[in-house]
């Protein structure tokens, strides 16, 4: 198999004020972490899965899913980026330069096999590849402290999702490209930022991030509609 998974899940969920990173907070009996893991491996199409871990985490090796055979390891870092950089680092003997890498983040567990196989289906053939995104039904304004400067053509606004879908060596070149510059704030950014351009799939508005605290009954009652 020549497709590869990469899941950061070393961040610490400030915005949530739990006793512990959101990635481990309890949901429908398991941990938000396994539910993500448990989706992607399911979608069966994956040699394996690299997954970015603090390296002060004690609650990942209490999982079962961190014993699976295809489930690899590695050590977080400060940003976002550092921890995708180093999952894809823990892959490197056996990733070739043009294999697909989703990137998915932890914090989704709501992410279903038919999205992440339309987004492969999609571009699987695409030079650069792209990402799960969503149109935006809300008008967006663009504000300066509480005063609206004016109100952005919502036609061309996408949310952008994961999983995103990268060649194994150009999202390498990309992240390490961009470590430490603040815009990078997804995988497409550093690809743009090389001047390419990644393209957006329309995925489900139910692939939602858990950000704060009112997001776990809302993924609690999406992950009950999908059985
Ligand atoms: O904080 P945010 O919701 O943007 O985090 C998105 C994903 O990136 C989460 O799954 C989080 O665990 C991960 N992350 C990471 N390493 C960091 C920061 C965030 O793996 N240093």
């Amino acid at each position: 198999r020549s497709i590869w998974a990469v899941v950061p899940a070393a961040g610490v969920g400030k915005r949530m004020q739990a006793d512990r990173p959101k990635q481990y907070l309890p949901l429908l009996g398991k941990t938000v972490l396994e539910h993500t893991l448990t989706r992607l491996l399911q979608a069966d199409v994956f040699a394996a899965v690299s997954v970015a871990i603090s390296v002060e985490d004690p609650y990942w090796p209490e999982l079962t899913i961190s014993q699976d055979s295809r489930v690899f390891t590695a050590p977080g870092g400060k940003e976002r980026a550092d921890s995708v950089l180093s999952a894809l680092r823990a892959i490197e003997d056996r990733a070739r330069e043009n294999h697909w890498v989703l990137v998915h983040d932890a914090a989704r567990p709501c992410i279903t096999a038919a999205d992440i196989r339309l987004l492969i289906d999609t571009l699987q053939n695409d030079e650069v590849g792209g990402i799960l995104a969503l149109s935006s039904h809300d008008t967006l304004k663009n504000v300066d402290g509480d005063s609206i400067l004016g109100t952005l053509d919502r036609t061309h606004i996408w949310r952008a999702l994961t999983p995103q879908m990268f060649r194994y060596g150009r999202l390498k070149q990309a992240l390490e490209a961009s470590v430490g510059n603040p815009a990078v704030t997804d995988e497409a950014s550093a690809l743009e930022l090389l001047g390419l351009q990644p393209k957006i799939v329309e995925g489900r508005s139910d692939n939602i991030k858990i950000t704060r605290p009112e997001d776990l009954p809302l993924a609690q009652f999406y992950l009950e509609q999908q059985q």
